[in-house]
């Protein structure tokens, strides 16, 4: 029997009631393949704010440090962005945890289901089989970068973008050993053109090239990147950018397949790994039983398949390809016939 120590980090809005339901069908995978998990719960968000007054609590990354895996709903409260006074936001405790974790590796894979693609924003033939994976570096860039800030009298602002050229190799090292496991096609998303920082992804991953002879790289320009995500999905296999970037063309890539509420994330570091739906803390539907836990029960079986219990994860994928073939799914994606997140998430939990 195989015991892992996992953090779980519910958060706020959905984030409570989408984590029960990866819980329910972890333990169902547990019985089947003689796992057992040994959970350990922290605050994190806004919840934490309110409760300890910090959004990332000292005790909340001592029990993510003692982990195997950290799993994680969503942060964010409309309560604090209406509110431009307010000294601390749930997202600085979403930065400070990818910093002081380390979680330097962000990934998003964005595949389409065949059954789905008539949610596509996209033509369905342009949207149909699409199947890529966007590596995003995580804790450095324009969001980290010092220094930052205002000018004495307030009527400038600045923000610095800085990598250094180690940040930059250990990331790619990640996008090319995905690549090796897939269609051994990699994309570079810079903007050469213009940035410095980009010179230096670009001189970098270049010489890396050599050492991963099996995989084909490209570079492309981020603003070519964001108009070809639309136009061609299906062209990308592995794509890697920097923070900013892969922010900005992961939620463009996200509604590519129709369906954000099915995206689930990993962001690795030296050490922890954590795993989480894409998709945000969706206030509106908090309590209300109708968030699609899918995302973040495919979250579970990344992390599942990281610690190297490989058929566990593949019986939660194959679980919800079922359950998505047979229609079993929330509003979101059955407006028609739907059934509540705990519906949804027994049935998968079932079905394993
Ligand atoms: C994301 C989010 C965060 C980011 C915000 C909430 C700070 O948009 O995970 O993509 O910008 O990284
Ligand atoms: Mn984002």
């Amino acid at each position: 029997m195989n015991t892992y120590k996992i953090a779980v980090l519910k958060g706020d809005g959905i984030g409570p009631e989408i984590v029960d339901e990866a819980i329910k069908v972890l333990t169902s995978a547990g019985k089947k393949f003689n796992i057992e998990f040994d959970y350990s719960e922290g605050l994190i968000g806004g919840i934490a704010i309110d409760t300890v007054g910090t959004p990332f609590p000292a005790e909340t990354q001592s029990i993510c440090e003692n982990a195997d895996a950290i799993l994680f709903g969503a942060i964010g409260d409309p309560k604090f962005d209406n509110d431009p006074t307010a000294k601390v936001r749930p997202e600085q405790g979403l930065l400070a945890m990818r910093k002081s974790l380390g979680l330097f590796a962000n990934i998003r894979p964005v595949a389409a289901y065949d059954s789905l693609l008539n949610l596509s924003p996209l033509k369905e033939n342009i949207a149909k089989g699409a199947d890529f994976v966007v590596v995003r570096e995580l804790t450095g860039g324009i969001y980290f970068g010092e220094p930052r800030g205002r000018s004495e009298n307030g009527a400038t602002a600045f923000d610095t973008c800085i990598y250094s050229k180690d940040e930059v190799v250990r990331v790619a090292k990640v996008a090319f050993e995905y690549a090796l496991s897939r269609r051994k096609k990699l994309t570079v998303v810079d903007k050469a053109n213009v940035l410095a920082t980009s010179r230096l992804w670009r001189e970098t991953v270049q010489a890396m090239e050599k050492d991963y002879p099996t995989v084909s790289v490209d570079y492309m320009f981020v603003d070519n990147a964001a108009m070809k995500l639309i136009l061609q999905p299906t062209y990308f296999d592995v794509v890697l950018t920097e923070n900013m970037f892969g922010d900005i063309l992961t939620d463009e890539a996200s509604v590519i397949t129709g369906s954000l509420g099915m995206l689930p994330s990993a962001s690795k570091g030296a050490k922890v790994s954590l795993y989480e739906p894409i998709h945000g803390s969706f206030p509106q539907a908090k309590g209300k039983g109708i968030a699609n836990p899918i995302a973040t029960i495919l979250s579970a079986a990344m992390m599942l398949e990281d610690l190297g219990e490989a058929f566990a994860g593949k019986a939660i994928r194959t679980s919800v390809d079922k359950v998505v073939a047979e229609g079993f799914l929330t509003s979101d994606l059955n407006a028609a016939n739907s059934r509540t997140t705990s519906e949804v998430g027994r049935r998968i939990a079932e079905m394993i």
